[in-house]
């Protein structure tokens, strides 16, 4: 299948006011095929956003670029210069929804407006009807009020402003999309209209692939084909999304897959088992393993000594981790404490089974 968007070895940082480097996106490399969702699931700060954002190849400080490249459908963004970036790849190439963007909306305008700047940007010879008419053909497909088209983003409810981002974002019908928490800060009800709003656009190929960004790992399982898992601005683990949730292999990945919500009376909105301690700080690029300072199993790796990079293994096709434990033991840890748990019922932790009906029951709300 045709590779839609290709990643290779992409670090960028940011520069603070006392000009420190915080490395927020480290060597990171992966592809995401046409027709294909891929979510990006990890703790707050890990680098879910800023990967995001560089992926689309424009940076503005305090966001740099240092090395590495993207390449969308064959062709490398990596060396053109802005202006170029903004006109021939933003919006057609590559279009992103960032965390938020419904709260940003200028509550001046009207939605029309926006969809004007978006097109014009584009194809500057476009007339305010041809204009018009586009839009309020995509709102008609996407089930989209067009009355929409004539009001201000203070006139929206909150979903309905989310789904005209999203409809705004993707009107040059774009070849990868970028939704960074496009659903978290909605009811339930409002998000899964969003959600379904995005299987419209993959499936009507106005969008052709989709990177998918949410602390909501039901969320990811129901919606994206695969998920990777970032810590501290690297990729620590990738797999289908049934592996993932179900067959973590990562330590890190297994305790993140171990807070997914359990749709059991009161204990619903509850993350059950957190994983201890804090990422690295990212001001001193972290050697080794950068999980080792909260990994329970760092006396049996023996990390503890070692300098240096700690590179990705492959486990099957299109599966990768970073640990230097193997599969085969890693599982076996797993299946132990697995069964301790059993045993003394006050551990907090979510067994196999009830994680499937979590993810279950969240697909058929969906
Ligand atoms: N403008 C900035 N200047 C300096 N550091 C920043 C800036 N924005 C983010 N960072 C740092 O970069 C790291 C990654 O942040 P990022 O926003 O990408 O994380 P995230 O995974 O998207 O988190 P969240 O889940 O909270 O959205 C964090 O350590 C953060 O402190
Ligand atoms: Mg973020």
């Amino acid at each position: 299948m045709a590779v839609m968007l290709e990643v290779k070895n992409l670090t960028t940082y940011y520069k603070t006011r006392m000009n420190e480097r915080i490395c927020s996106v480290d060597n990171v490399s992966f592809s995401l095929e046409d027709g294909k969702s891929l979510g990006i699931a990890g703790e707050s700060g890990c680098g879910k956003s800023t990967l995001a954002m560089s992926v689309m190849g424009y940076y503005f400080p305090p966001l740099y670029y240092e090395g590495g490249n993207i390449v969308i459908d064959g062709k490398d963004i990596t060396a053109l210069n802005p202006d170029t970036i903004r006109q021939t790849v933003l919006g057609t190439e590559i279009a992103y929804i960032p965390q938020a963007a419904m709260n940003a909306l200028n509550p001046t305008r009207k939605i029309m407006r926006f969809i004007e700047d978006v097109l014009r940007a584009h194809n500057s010879r476009l007339s305010g009807k041809e204009m018009r008419d586009l839009a309020e053909e995509r709102f008609n497909i996407l089930n989209l009020p067009s009355k929409v088209l004539d009001q201000y983003a203070v006139e929206l409810s909150g979903g309905m402003k989310q789904r005209t981002v999203i409809a705004i974002s993707t009107i040059l019908s774009p070849k990868v999309l970028i939704a960074d928490e496009p659903s978290s800060a909605l009811d339930v009800s409002s998000q899964k209209i969003v959600i379904k709003l995005l299987h419209d656009l993959m499936e009507r190929g106005f969008v052709r692939s989709m990177l998918f960004i949410t602390h909501e790992l039901p969320l990811l399982f129901n919606v994206t084909d695969d998920i990777m898992v970032m810590y501290a601005g690297e990729i620590v683990e990738r797999g289908s999304a049934r592996e993932m949730v179900f067959d973590p292999l990562m330590p890190y990945s297994k305790g993140l897959m171990n807070s997914i919500i359990v749709p059991e009376e009161g204990t619903r909105g509850h993350v059950l088992q957190a994983i201890p301690g804090v990422p690295p700080n990212l001001k001193i690029r972290p050697e080794g393993c950068r999980f080792s300072e909260r990994c329970q199993y760092l006396d049996i790796c023996g990390m503890k000594d070692r300098k240096g990079a700690l590179e990705n293994q492959a486990a099957g096709p299109g599966r990768l981790y970073r640990c230097r434990l193997d599969e085969e033991r890693l599982r076996k840890l797993y299946r132990e404490q697995e069964e301790n748990a059993r045993k003394f019922p006050l551990i907090s932790h979510t067994f196999v089974d009830e994680k499937i009906a979590a993810v279950e029951t969240m697909g058929e709300e969906i």
